[in-house]
């Protein structure tokens, strides 16, 4: 596992930004698998930004994202549709065919959830996956406890994992209790994991992955530990943890 410590927020959102744009002009084609939440946005800013500048086409890529809501309509402003829209896709050049996430008013989930494990099949596999952590180091919407072996699936949200996200709500009882999340399977079949931490409140969740033997689903993101190629792009708060607790061990990944 390779970690890139970086300053800040600002700094995270560039370097995430560069490392993707790199993977798109080296091949011109091909799969990513992204996230949503706070901790992406930045990046996805910067994208655009570095897109432009370069001169980089979206044309040829397909996008395959972790999780909806379910219940959320997907223009509702806090549906993770819209999210990905006015974020990212109104603002670069990608197929609307090309783009892929759950669709949470499926009136059948559970074919839904079948439905999308095909759908990524047909496209062979994930290049890249960006992925965010939980507080409680969940990964996706796959909250602690979810199999290892998980497919794609519906998800009741941990009352944490609501709060967490209740921001976006106008009040708490608003945010859905339940998502259709891609399992942790699917997410270890991606040829490369790209994991963003930002902020004092992930470094509980980076302690775990980094410094801590044991690979639990209690802490879903630990299971990234067995995955042969992860790049974890954090801030010194997120690492703060590490940074205290483990430095000597980590010396080799921690500086750059
Ligand atoms: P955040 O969420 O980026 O909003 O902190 C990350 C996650 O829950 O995976």
């Amino acid at each position: 596992m390779k970690v890139i410590r970086v300053r800040d927020y600002s700094e995270l959102s560039q370097r995430a930004a560069t490392y993707f744009i790199n993977k798109l002009t080296q091949s011109h084609f091909g799969v990513w698998g992204l996230a949503t939440g706070g901790t992406p946005k930045g990046m996805y800013k910067e994208l655009i930004i570095q897109a432009e500048e370069k001169g980089v086409s979206f044309q040829n890529l397909h996008t395959v994202n972790l999780d909806e809501y379910v219940g959320l309509q997907p223009n509702d402003p806090t549906s993770y549709h819209s999210y990905m829209q006015e974020h990212l896709f109104q603002a670069i050049d990608i197929p609307s065919e090309n783009i892929h996430i759950p669709n949470g008013m499926a009136s059948d989930l559970e074919k839904e959830c079948d439905r999308y494990e095909e759908m990524i099949k047909g496209l062979e596999k994930i290049d890249i996956q960006l992925l965010g952590v939980g507080e409680n180091g969940h990964i996706g919407f796959n909250e602690p406890g979810t199999s290892f072996d998980s497919r794609t699936h519906v998800i009741q949200l941990e009352s944490s994992t609501r709060e967490a996200n209740a921001r976006y709500f106008d009040r708490l009882g608003d945010v859905p209790t339940h998502a259709i999340t891609m399992g942790i399977q699917t997410i270890m079949e991606a040829s490369e994991v790209v994991l963003l931490a930002s902020g004092k409140n992930k470094a509980k969740s980076l302690h775990a992955l980094l410094c801590e033997k044991e690979v639990t689903e209690d802490i879903p993101a630990t299971i990234l530990k067995k995955h042969p190629h992860v790049t974890v792009i954090a801030d010194e708060e997120a690492l703060s943890l590490v940074l205290l607790t483990c430095e000597r061990e980590n010396e080799q990944v921690l500086k750059f």
